[in-house]
């Protein structure tokens, strides 16, 4: 089975419908409002910076949970230069991005090491390699996933828990649509295939890393090409 947080953005709500409609058993969180249709019945609210409600989503789905994939997709950016930043603002980003997804880590471990099994995938970004002006909590958020699941990997392997992140650049749905066009002309002349990524590109990469158990503690550059 499956779990996706934030199956209302762009991202995760296509993963969500991709699984469901490949027949997978897929339980979805939402934060702020329940999408309509049948097919979100299996959806719960979660505000992943709450490690109490973290754990009571994982206790009130137990006794689905079986063969683990987690896949943390809910994520929040803010755009300011260091100096102005605020610093609700960007502890906000730090808490959603790098703490909440460590809640859910956390919550699962002990059901995955108990099964001996789990894959746990998380969307990280090109910007906490490479860096892009205004975005210094979101650059810290993601840099900071990539440096734990290296440890969370090596304390794991030995249950057949795999633990990567896939660093995307930039895609077609989701954040993109809340960076002005002006900017996004220019982010896409940085892209050597020279336009935003399909999202279907994650599904498959997530497929890969699902089917592949020597893979952990990896980060895949999914960017088509950005210099
Ligand atoms: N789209 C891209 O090009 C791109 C590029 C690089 C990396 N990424 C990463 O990919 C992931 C998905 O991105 P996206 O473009 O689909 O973003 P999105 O459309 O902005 O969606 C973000 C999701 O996160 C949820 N969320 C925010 N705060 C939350 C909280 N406290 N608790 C639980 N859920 C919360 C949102 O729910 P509410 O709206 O209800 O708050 C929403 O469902 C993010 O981690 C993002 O950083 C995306």
């Amino acid at each position: 089975m499956i779990i996706i947080t934030g199956i209302t953005g762009g991202i995760g709500n296509y993963l969500f419908n991709t699984f469901s409609k490949n027949g997978e058993e897929v339980i979805g969180t939402y934060h702020l409002e329940k999408p309509k249709g049948s097919q979100y019945k299996e959806c719960y609210q979660l505000d992943i910076t709450k490690p109490e409600q973290v754990e009571k989503f994982v206790n009130k789905i137990a006794s689905k949970l079986t063969n683990i994939t987690l896949i943390n997709c809910a994520g929040i950016s803010y755009n300011s230069f260091a100096h102005k930043s605020d610093l609700k603002k960007w502890l906000d980003v730090i808490n959603v991005n790098l703490n909440g997804t460590f809640f859910l880590i956390h919550a699962l471990l002990p059901v995955m090491r108990e099964q001996k099994f789990g894959r746990i995938i998380n969307l990280s970004s090109v910007v906490g390699q490479t860096g892009v002006v205004g975005t210094s909590a979101y650059a810290a958020s993601k840099a900071g996933l990539n440096g734990m699941i290296k440890s969370i990997a090596l304390e794991n392997a030995q249950k057949a828990i795999t633990v990567n992140n896939i660093n995307l650049g930039y895609f077609k749905v989701g954040m993109i649509n809340t960076i002005p066009k002006e900017i996004q002309k220019g982010i896409k002349a940085k892209i050597a295939l020279n336009d935003f990524g399909d999202p279907e590109n994650i599904f498959n990469t997530i497929q890969y890393i699902r089917n592949t158990a020597y893979l952990t503690g990896s980060c895949i550059d999914l960017n088509g090409g950005i210099v």
